[in-house]
């Protein structure tokens, strides 16, 4: 029996793998894992739009919406009395519903609830195939992920969906998910983005605010600047798209617009959105502009010209000298613009 799990950019995850590997060997059978959740991975994700599954109203409304992920929510969007009838809420819209090719998830109830199994297996039983991935909130240690992860191999294999076929996005939003991001973002070949949770991370830090997630103007700076920066590193060191969470004045389309380009700037690759209008003010902020992205392919043509025809390892580019620094910041500019379905100006 063989289990390789080909995940060249995250090799830290073997250690972290060796006992959920032993547990397929008792098993008797042979599972071979390679690149996991292939199709949804290098999607877009500017704008993530949120759906309470327990809505049939939103759930119709949601794939018309011009959001690059939805995620149907089982967890804080659902009072507690509704949450196993939304399970079949959610398998019904997924499976029925006129979806483009947008990423689409369903973020199931947390380890420290007694819904998150249920959760699971209705809806990838369910829905398996359509559906790209699970959002698992308040992730407190890479366990939780890898227990996500065997759950979701088994039920594969009885479903016959193809092993890594249901990617995972990890929240953290408590200050002991914080304390051990590094390990969460490298627990799964299944794992595609890493998300901040701005409000329970406020309640978690016990912060004295009543809105998560908007700019305290009483604070001299940004309250939220090494959060940002710390699950940023860990998820770009493992290869993870990092999103940013809600912003909860919904009616303040200028006001998201500003705290939104402080992760851009930063540079995450998107934010939830909570309703249409923002989902519209998200794809714009995480894009970059045409102008950006077309100075972008300039700056690899002239490195490419210097390195390969000249022998030069730099050269100047207007008032500016590049090197092959300056071609990887360019390379993560064409990526980002292509991903927002950019293509460079005709000269
Ligand atoms: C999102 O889940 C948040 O808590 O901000
Ligand atoms: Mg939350």
């Amino acid at each position: 029996m063989t289990i390789s799990y080909q995940t060249p950019k995250r090799v830290t995850v073997v250690g972290l793998w060796t006992g959920a590997a032993r547990a397929f060997e008792r098993s008797g059978s042979t599972v071979t894992i390679g690149r996991m959740s292939a199709r949804s991975r290098d999607l877009p994700r500017r704008s993530c739009l949120s759906t309470p599954a327990s809505s049939e109203r939103f759930l119709a409304k949601a794939p018309t919406v011009a959001a690059d992920m939805t995620f149907l929510d089982l967890e804080d969007a659902v009072a507690p009395g509704e949450k196993v009838g939304a399970r079949a809420k959610a398998v019904d819209a997924i499976k029925n519903l006129a979806w483009d090719d947008r990423v689409l998830c369903v973020r199931v109830n947390a380890w420290d609830t007694k819904w998150t199994y249920g959760d699971v297996i209705e809806v990838v039983s369910g829905a398996g195939e359509r559906l790209d991935e699970i959002m698992l909130p308040k992730v407190q240690s890479a366990a939780h992920v890898i227990a996500l992860d065997l759950l979701l191999t088994q039920i594969e294999e009885n479903c016959g969906l193809p092993i890594g076929h249901i990617g995972i996005e990890a929240q953290i939003e408590t200050t002991r998910g914080l304390i051990n991001v590094e390990e969460i973002c490298a627990a799964s070949p299944r794992l595609e983005t890493i998300i901040f949770g701005p409000a329970d991370f406020a309640a978690s830090m016990e912060m004295p605010v009543l809105t998560g997630g908007v700019q305290i103007p009483e604070y001299p700076g940004d309250h939220f600047h090494y959060v940002f920066s710390k699950i940023l590193m860990a998820g770009r060191a493992n290869g993870l798209q990092v999103i940013d969470g809600p912003f909860l004045y919904v009616r303040d389309s200028d006001a998201l617009r500003d705290f939104a380009m402080r992760t851009r700037m930063l540079g995450y690759d998107g934010k939830w959105a909570l309703t249409p209008d923002q989902a519209t003010v998200l794809n714009e902020v995480y894009s970059p502009t045409q102008e950006q992205f077309d100075r972008a392919f300039d700056i690899l043509d002239a490195y490419r010209h210097a390195t390969e025809e000249e022998g030069r390892g730099s050269v100047m580019f207007g008032d500016e000298m590049i090197d092959e620094a300056s071609r990887k910041m360019a390379t993560k500019f064409v990526t980002r613009g292509e991903r927002a379905g950019l293509r460079r100006s005709e000269s």
